[in-house]
């Protein structure tokens, strides 16, 4: 079984960790794609290394552009190098233009598509993240889908008979790096005390490009009373300083975006997360620490039961939430660690069905 994996941005690189390894466990032939759509150091090469990701054996370096200008570049570069390899599967991660344009150059090519976290809707058609996710789960022939609600979201889209339950990769990545990672128990950095400090991150274009928008955020962020540690996303770096909006105001400290073992060892140790990431709200419920999410909806509504992980559309009640308190555990939602091994079973399953 030939397993042809396409990634580009920094949360697939998270989500190919763990598929990676599953796939070598069950024999399975791997190539990695690396689009090039992150290309910062820190963005890219420092998860490889920390999550021991195989180098990949492409990197298209694409770089950044409009959607239709970096779609369009990647579909170019892909098309050759997918029919050159000719797997039994073409793996796409997520909703990125990265996701997409493999997706369009596979099905094209007439190469069975497998989407991982098939599934997720926020319903809000504005999101380039949503564009991406329907048109790639209706042009794949897997759907790999991390949560009920995800498979329910497909079945009404007609989708079911394609449609996988495999659990969520994410969660097989955040619980290996929490229990066995010595970063979690290291000193905190930058002075920070435990359960004294928020954690933020901002890179959704709905936030980080109205300039009055992201001016109102990064402000109410500022005025909280405990110091905010803020991971800047490039996107996020680029949008303040062309409309002149302090990242270093008030209570926030501005910080590179982190490694994925300190950023989870933050995650455990704030006292809230305040975040626009998929990503985080999911790795903020499974360390048990209370989640804003900086969004008027979320594609993960399971995390928002008990209030482990709550909405915040308007900035005004931002102290409120940030700084409440949960009691209690958060459900296991996300699954046992197991989920990649769900994946290379389902993939080694339907190759013998097709
Ligand atoms: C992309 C994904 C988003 C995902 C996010 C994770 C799409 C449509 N969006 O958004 O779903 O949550 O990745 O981070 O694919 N830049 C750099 N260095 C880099 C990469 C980007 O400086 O290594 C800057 C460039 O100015 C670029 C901007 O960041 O124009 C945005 O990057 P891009 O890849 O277009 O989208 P993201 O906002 O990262």
């Amino acid at each position: 079984m030939h397993v042809v994996s396409v990634v580009g941005a920094r949360p697939q690189f998270i989500k190919l960790a763990p598929i990676a390894e599953a796939l070598h466990s069950a024999g399975f032939r791997h190539t990695i794609i690396h689009t090039g759509q992150h290309y910062d150091a820190n963005m890219s090469q420092v998860f490889f290394a920390d999550l021991r990701i195989p180098e990949p054996d492409y990197n298209l370096a694409i770089g950044s552009g409009t959607h239709g200008v970096q779609t369009g570049r990647m579909l170019a570069a892909l098309d050759p190098v997918l029919h050159d390899e000719n797997p039994d599967w073409v793996l796409v991660y997520g909703d990125t233009n990265s996701t997409l344009a493999a997706s369009v150059s596979a099905v094209k090519l007439h190469l069975p598509v497998a989407h991982l976290e098939a599934g997720l809707r926020s319903f809000n058609r504005a999101m380039p993240e949503e564009h991406n996710r329907v048109m790639t789960d209706h042009c794949a022939d897997l759907l790999l889908a991390p949560t009920q609600t995800a498979m329910d979201h497909l079945a009404r889209e007609g989708l079911a008979s394609r449609s996988r339950l495999v659990g969520d990769v994410m969660a097989d990545i955040c619980l290996r790096v929490a229990t066995d990672n010595e970063a979690l128990d290291a000193p905190l950095p930058f002075g920070l005390q435990s359960d004294q400090f928020l954690l933020a991150s901002l890179h959704r274009a709905e936030n980080t490009d109205d300039p009055s928008h992201l001016s109102q955020l990064v402000g109410a962020l500022a005025a909280l009373p405990l110091p905010v540690v803020l991971t800047v996303h490039p996107r996020l770096s680029s949008r303040a300083s062309q409309s002149g909006i302090a990242l270093d105001q008030g209570s926030l400290l501005p910080v590179e975006p982190q490694p994925y073992p300190q950023l989870m060892q933050l995650v455990a140790n704030a006292r809230g997360v305040l975040t626009d990431s998929g990503g985080l709200q999911k790795e903020a419920h499974i360390l048990g620490t209370p989640c804003t999410t900086l969004r008027t909806e979320t594609e993960w509504v399971e995390t928002l039961e008990g209030g482990w992980n709550v909405l915040c559309p308007d900035v005004r009640v931002l102290p409120e939430l940030a700084l409440r308190r949960v009691s209690g555990h958060p459900p296991k939602l996300f699954g046992d660690g197991h989920a990649a091994a769900s994946v290379a079973a389902a993939l080694a399953a339907d190759s013998v069905a097709g």
